[in-house]
């Protein structure tokens, strides 16, 4: 079995390599290299977020941090998916910097809009870890020059790889995905309740209190990565939050563009790689944004 699957990862690579030395031909020499290295990137990515998946599902209770803002944990699983991503991540792409949430950088830096940056949570959704409500996910951004280039979302309890890479579009295990089609009527929403920011309450639930009876029901995960995947894959239509950090949107705010979603933040303006910001994402078929959204 194992000897099967070597084998077949290793005629995927082959193939793989064929397609470089294509793009090679098509595109500039240069460009080609690049989109090449890309494609092998991508699923190297996707190795590293299964391995950080199955050292937070083989956790056990973890010893828990607060940190600023009501009730914002870090628990020292989050410090050593981030360490495990972090010393993977830099030997597939040795000149990358790195924005974590857990590193104690909290800020986009002008630095990071030069290059290639990797935007990574070790586990959105660190609440629901600690009080064992699910989901929790890995999430992988990967910025080049501040655009978003390569965004990966894994939910290791149910196995649920999801991948982007900018123009190439959205997979969830490996099968292509599009957002719904279906009216806000016919739909389930998800909202975030942006929890470390008190003043932004009030806000929140009066927007819930005017989307509730205009969709089918609403629905708050605890994971923000997760909630923009879910709008992705078509199970939900219409996701808000107003403040994230960029680490918890990067990856999922690409997989969601390139379902077909329109990601914005709350005033409909094009989302920005920068954070933090508040986040509208709509699935391709709510072409408007509903007009209380807009005060
Ligand atoms: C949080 C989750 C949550 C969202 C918060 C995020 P964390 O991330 O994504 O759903 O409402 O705004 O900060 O703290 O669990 O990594
Ligand atoms: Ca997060």
């Amino acid at each position: 079995m194992i000897a099967k699957i070597w084998y077949y990862n290793g005629l995927l690579r082959v193939f793989k390599l064929i397609y470089v030395c294509l793009d090679i031909m098509v595109y500039s020499r240069d460009e080609g290299l690049f989109l090449g290295r890309l494609i092998m990137i991508i699923d190297d990515i996707i190795e590293i977020a299964r391995e950080a998946g199955e050292i937070l599902l083989g956790a056990k209770r973890p010893k828990i941090k607060e940190k600023d803002g009501h009730a914002n944990f870090c628990t020292e699983m989050d410090e050593k998916i981030q360490e495990f991503l972090i010393s993977k991540l830099s030997l597939i792409l040795p000149e990358a910097q790195f924005l974590g949430e857990e590193e104690g950088k909290d800020t986009f830096s002008s630095k990071m809009s030069k290059g290639f940056c990797f935007v990574i949570d070790p586990i959105d959704g660190t609440s629901n870890f600690i009080y064992e409500y699910r989901p929790s996910v890995i999430s992988i951004g990967l910025l080049k020059d501040g655009k978003p280039y390569i965004g990966v979302v894994y939910n290791p309890y149910d196995d649920m790889m999801f991948s982007a890479s900018v123009g190439e579009g959205a997979y969830l295990n490996g099968e292509k995905i599009m957002s719904s089609d279906r009216p806000l009527a016919d739909s389930l929403t998800v909202f975030g309740t942006a929890p470390y920011y008190s003043g932004l309450r009030e806000r929140t639930l009066e927007l819930v209190g005017k989307l509730l009876p205009l969709c089918v029901d609403v629905r708050r995960s605890g994971t923000a990565a997760w909630d923009l995947c879910c709008v992705a894959c078509g199970r939900c239509s219409l996701y808000f939050e107003l403040r994230l950090q960029l680490w918890d949107y990067a990856a999922a705010a690409l997989i969601a563009s390139e379902a077909g979603c329109f990601v914005t933040d709350i005033d409909g303006n094009d989302i920005s790689y920068t954070g933090p910001t508040s986040v509208l994402c709509r699935a391709k078929g709510i072409k408007e944004i509903p007009d209380f959204f807009l005060k």
